[in-house]
């Protein structure tokens, strides 16, 4: 396997017949795949099962899940060792974190069963783990050796799932000075045949992110907070998916945008347009978004955040603006 630095290479398989995987891993497996993944996958292999979603990414659990995957690991030979994430976001998030330490860090590779996961969480090497029910505190900077995606198993997913990820998709789209971003918002769908064949332009729009500041300390990296802002506030305000919210999220940072002479109300109008056709109206309380909003890790300080604008199609802008313009600019949103 060859790796370029802060760049997990990809490769783009039909079915699990076509993986291969090195003789010395152990597989760590969202339990739910089991009917999913064919048996003889994963016969003969070494397979931590795990109950995917936010309680495993939960630290308090971490000590017996270490228990039990050094018991496994006991079978194999430390040098050499790879683990093998197949799951969503949580199973690799939770996967990775456990590959940057078990044995002070073993290789790792990414079999993402979410479109999610698939198109952002396998890519760009952050682990992380939740303290006390807030996500995401404790984490790692850990890049996988490969990133497998196979057709069957994106596609299988139920089509709620490729709807959520539309707008993740979505997000990169607009990030990208590629024709592939134009491209997209042109025929923008969110049946899984297209994800599938936006798939490899999406991950490269977030490679070529990462790679100008992996460590997230030069203000590049944080465009790919684009509509995150607003869209964790959403989803953790009115239980909506991950990516549903950050429908809503972009859809205020276009508008946003616009209403600050950063965006070209033409363009601007189209973005939303796009937009708007997978997204349904709701009302929310400016108040309650403020609350959580603050709580957010972008807070750069306690009056301002980190907002990322939009100047053109594939040009961000970061700004930091005061909590006060932020609710205020929502009040005139929801008006
Ligand atoms: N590390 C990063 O850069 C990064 C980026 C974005 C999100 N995340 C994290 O990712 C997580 C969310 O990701 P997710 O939505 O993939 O979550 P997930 O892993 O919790 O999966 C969501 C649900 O889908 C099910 N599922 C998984 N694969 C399936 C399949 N093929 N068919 C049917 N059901 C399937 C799971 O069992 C689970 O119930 C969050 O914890 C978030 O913090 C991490």
């Amino acid at each position: 396997m060859t790796s370029k630095p802060f760049i997990s290479p990809c490769k783009f398989v039909a079915s699990f017949t076509a993986v291969k995987l090195p003789k010395n891993s152990i597989c760590i497996v969202d339990a739910r795949l089991k009917k999913i993944i064919p048996k003889g996958f994963l016969r003969n292999r070494s397979i931590y099962w795990v109950q995917a979603g936010e309680r495993l990414k939960a630290l308090k659990g971490l000590s017996g899940h270490y228990s039990k995957i050094l018991k496994i690991a006991q079978k194999h030979q430390r040098s050499g060792l790879t683990l093998v994430a197949i799951g969503g976001g949580s199973v690799g998030d939770f996967a990775g974190f456990v590959a940057s330490t078990l044995f002070r860090g073993v290789a790792l590779v990414h079999i993402p069963s979410t479109w999610l996961a698939a198109v952002d969480s396998a890519h760009g090497g952050k682990t992380a783990l939740n303290v006390e029910g807030v996500k995401n505190q404790i984490g790692t900077y850990y890049f996988a050796q490969q990133v497998l995606l196979v057709e069957t198993l994106l596609k299988g997913q139920p089509r709620a799932r490729s709807q959520e990820a539309y707008f993740e998709f979505l997000k990169m789209a607009l990030l990208s000075s590629r024709p592939w971003g134009k491209a997209f918002l042109r025929n923008a769908s969110s049946e899984s045949k297209f994800l599938w064949k936006s798939l490899k332009f999406a991950i490269q729009e977030k490679n070529s992110i990462v790679k100008k500041d992996p460590f997230e300390k030069k203000g590049i990296r944080h465009f790919l907070n684009f509509g995150h802002t607003l869209g964790h506030a959403v989803e953790s305000g009115y239980k909506l998916p991950h990516g549903v919210a950050v429908g809503y999220g972009l859809d205020f940072a276009l508008w946003w945008s616009i209403h600050r002479g950063y965006l070209a109300p033409k363009s601007g109008g189209i973005m939303r347009e796009v937009l708007g056709m997978n997204l349904s109206k709701k009302v929310m309380s400016v108040s309650h978004l403020m609350s959580l909003l603050v709580k957010d890790k972008k807070k750069t300080s306690l009056g301002s955040l980190n907002f990322v604008f939009l100047k053109a199609h594939g040009s961000p802008l970061l700004k930091e603006v005061r909590v006060s313009e932020m609710r205020a600019a929502l009040h005139r949103y929801f008006r």
